[in-house]
C-alpha cells in the first residue's frame, strides 16, 4: 500500500477509494462506517445521497437535505477525520453540500443514473441542445460539474464515469470517444479527479456486479486526464498493484472486496486471506 498526495487535502493519505451500502438503513449505514470500516486512513466516498424535491428510485437510501440529515451525517464525517481519513459526499442529483463537513463532492456520472443517461446516445432522445451530438450529451454534466466547482471549489470535487458499462441499458455507441470528451472538458475545470469504472465490469441491477473476460483498458482517458485518475472494476490485489505500478491509474478502488472484507487494506498489506 502506497500514500497518496490528494490536491488541496492535506488531512490523511489516500490509499484507497470505496463505495458501500448496505439495504440501505440510516441505522445499519451509520454503524457499517463506524464500526467496520474506519479502521485505515484513506478516502471514502459515501453511498450515493439524493437530495430533496426530486423524485429517486430507491427507498430508504440516505439523504442529504433535512437538518436532521446533516446531523446524522456529522459523526460519521467526524469518524472519518478522527482516523486521519478523507470523505467525500457521492451525490446523485446536483446540489448544495458546501457546508456539511465532507472534504470534497463525488457527481455520480456513472452507472445509468441521471447524468450518464444525458452522457449516451442509446438513451439520451432529446432533441434539444442537451441531446443529439456528443457536445450537447456531455453538456449537462458539464454544467453540473461546474456549479458544484464554483461552489466548493474545483479542487474538492470528482466525478465517477462508466462509458463504457451498460448499466441499466445506459449505452452509448462510441464510448472511447465519450470518455475522451469528457476527460478532456473536465481537464478546463481542473477538478480533483475522475474515478472511472473498467469497461469490463457493469451493474445488472443494484446489487449484482456482472464481469466479462474483457479487460478493455482505460489508458486513453486515463493519459488524457491531468488531474488524479481512479479505475474501479473487479480489481484484484494484484491487478491493482499492476495497474498503479503500470502508470494505468493513480488509484485503484476496491467496492465489494470492502464489504467482505472491512480491513482490507490491512489484509492487502500483510497478502492475508480475504472473505468472499
Ligand atoms: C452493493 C453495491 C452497491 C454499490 N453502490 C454504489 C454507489 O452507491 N455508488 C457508486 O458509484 N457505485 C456503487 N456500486 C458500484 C461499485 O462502486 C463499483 O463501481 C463496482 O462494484 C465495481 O467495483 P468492485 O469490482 O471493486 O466491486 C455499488 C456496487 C455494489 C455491489
Amino acid at each position: 500500500m502506497v500514500g497518496f498526495g490528494f490536491g488541496a487535502i492535506e488531512n490523511g493519505t489516500v490509499v484507497k477509494l470505496k463505495d458501500f451500502h448496505d439495504r440501505w438503513s440510516w441505522g445499519r449505514e451509520e454503524m457499517r462506517y463506524s464500526a467496520r470500516n474506519l479502521v485505515f486512513s484513506g478516502l471514502v466516498t459515501s453511498v450515493w445521497s439524493h437530495f430533496g424535491g426530486i423524485p429517486y428510485r430507491y427507498p430508504d437510501t440516505p439523504g442529504i437535505y433535512t437538518e436532521e440529515h446533516v446531523e446524522a451525517w456529522k459523526p460519521i464525517v467526524s469518524a472519518v477525520h478522527a482516523k486521519g481519513g478523507i470523505i467525500f459526499c457521492q451525490i446523485w442529483h446536483a446540489g448544495w453540500v458546501s457546508h456539511y463537513g465532507f472534504d470534497g463532492v463525488e457527481i455520480h456520472g456513472a452507472n445509468g443514473y441521471l447524468i450518464e443517461q444525458f452522457l449516451k446516445d442509446k438513451v439520451n432522445d432529446r432533441n434539444d441542445e442537451y441531446g443529439g451530438n456528443l457536445k450537447n450529451r456531455c453538456c449537462f454534466p458539464l454544467q453540473v460539474v461546474k456549479a458544484v466547482a464554483d461552489e466548493i471549489g474545483q479542487d474538492r470535487v470528482g466525478i465517477k464515469l462508466s462509458p463504457f458499462t451498460e448499466t441499466a441499458n445506459a449505452i452509448d455507441s462510441n464510448p472511447k470517444a465519450l470518455g475522451l470528451y469528457m476527460v478532456k472538458l473536465l481537464n478546463k475545470l481542473e477538478i480533483l479527479y475522475c474515478h472511472m469504472v473498467e469497461p469490463r465490469i457493469w451493474m445488472k441491477d443494484v446489487s449484482t456486479v456482472m464481469v466479462s473476460e474483457d479487460k478493455h483498458s482505460l489508458k486513453p482517458m486515463r493519459n488524457a486526464f491531468k488531474g488524479t485518475f481512479i479505475v474501479v472494476g473487479a480489481y484484484s490485489r494484484e491487478e491493482g498493484n499492476e495497474a498503479i505500478a503500470n502508470g494505468h491509474a493513480d488509484l485503484v478502488a476496491y467496492a465489494r472486496w470492502f464489504l467482505a472484507n472491512p480491513d482490507l487494506p490491512r489484509r492487502f498489506e500483510i497478502n492475508a486471506p480475504l472473505n468472499m
